[in-house]
């Protein structure tokens, strides 16, 4: 019998042991704040469409249009037929809003992330990268020729004693775990003239600085490479590099999840300018959410296992993974969906609830998130 039968049930009963197995759950009208799952409604504190995109019906309608001028798939990767003008028009729209001279096309941050990871690094370069970045970043980089050492989460003191010429420093914008923000001003101190600064923004991109240009703007910086991705707060799918011509020649050359991968489809790229003219235009989007931040933290603030944060990302540290399993489980029973975060997507012993608010909630989903929270917690 080939191996690959032991090994796969034998990785599938070590998860199981250990409580930690996944499973994919089929939800109906997932993408708003109220959830739909068969007949049961839930209030849906789980998604990363932070601004509400991904339900409106402007931007339904954006897409729409796409279809009926461009058809369905690209049918191509982009260096072959795949790159439209709709393509050609939301790169000039993400240059012109975030200021940069180029930005390359992904059908997702992960593989964004990979690419840029791949075609960078070379033996003997050193990878500098928070020790709580994305899985994608942390794999790519593993893989990667390059020396990799990870240091501890945002501190900067840590970051300068590793800190070597040409090196490449990867950090999150806003942890997607944690809903923290890096402190991007200083960490550019340390890499500014030495090395290169590569911030992926998943979860900063939309939602922080002005006009929601994201986490390096609100810290006022340019790194080198900025990563914005398409599924959180723009509610669609995609990403982008954002980086100088050269680089921007340089990946198109050599940036294998790019060149040998089909292209999003145009109406997809129609649907996304939409969205960053939303995004710019529309700030009382943000502005609920800081709203509903303040009153979430008035709420719940109390309660243990609550974390501050400024971000639309709230994590509540329960601890054991059973436990956070027990409370979700407890919260889905009252009508409220969220997501049990355990190892090893978080640290041992941190499983948590990841909590996150929409410009979409309203402020009695958070009285009754509340309410049935202290009970649970205290169950
Ligand atoms: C920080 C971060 N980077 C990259 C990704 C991957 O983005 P995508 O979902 O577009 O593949 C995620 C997804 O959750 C993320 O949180």
């Amino acid at each position: 019998m080939p191996a690959f039968n032991t090994r796969i049930q034998q990785a599938l009963a070590q998860r199981s042991q250990q409580g930690l197995s996944r499973s994919i759950r089929i939800i109906d009208d997932g993408n708003s704040a109220q959830l739909k799952n068969g007949s049961a409604g839930y209030i849906n504190f789980s998604s990363n469409d932070y601004l509400g995109l991904a339900s409106d019906k402007s931007l339904t309608k954006a897409w729409q249009h796409g279809l009926d001028k461009y058809g369905n798939g690209s049918g191509a990767s982009p260096l072959v037929t795949g790159f439209s003008s709709a393509h050609q028009q939301l790169e000039e729209t993400l240059c012109d809003w975030l200021g940069f001279d180029r930005a390359i096309l992904f059908s997702s941050g992960f593989s964004a992330n990979q690419a840029l990871l791949f075609s960078l690094l070379e033996k003997d370069d050193v990878l500098l990268q928070d020790k709580l970045n994305h899985a994608s970043l942390m794999e790519a980089g593993m893989l990667s020729p390059a020396v990799m050492k990870r240091f501890r989460h945002n501190d900067v003191n840590n970051l300068t004693s590793l800190m070597s010429d040409n090196a490449l420093v990867v950090t999150e914008g806003v942890f997607s775990m944690d809903g923290d923000m890096a402190p991007l001003a200083d960490i550019y101190a340390v890499t500014n003239g030495k090395g290169w600064l590569a911030v992926d923004d998943a979860h900063g991109i939309g939602v922080l600085g002005k006009q929601g240009q994201g986490s390096c703007a609100a810290a006022g910086i340019q790194p080198e490479i900025l990563v914005v991705t398409f599924g959180k707060a723009f509610g669609l799918s995609g990403a982008a590099i954002m980086c100088s011509e050269q680089v921007g020649d340089y990946l198109t050359q050599f940036a294998r999840h790019h060149v040998y991968s089909t292209a999003m489809p145009p109406s997809q790229a129609v649907a996304l300018c939409h969205a960053a003219s939303m995004i710019q235009t529309q700030q009382w989007r943000r502005d609920k959410l800081a709203e509903l931040s303040e009153y979430y933290h008035r709420l719940l603030s109390d309660i243990e296992g609550y974390q501050t944060t400024e971000t639309p990302i709230k994590p509540f540290i329960i601890g054991s993974s059973d436990k956070a399993v027990a409370v979700a489980e407890q919260l889905k029973s009252a009508g409220i969906w969220l997501t049990a975060i355990r190892p090893p997507t978080v640290p041992n012993g941190s499983a948590r609830l990841r909590i996150t608010l929409t410009a979409e909630h309203q402020f009695h989903h958070i009285d009754k998130l509340a309410e049935q929270l202290k009970q649970a917690v205290k169950g």
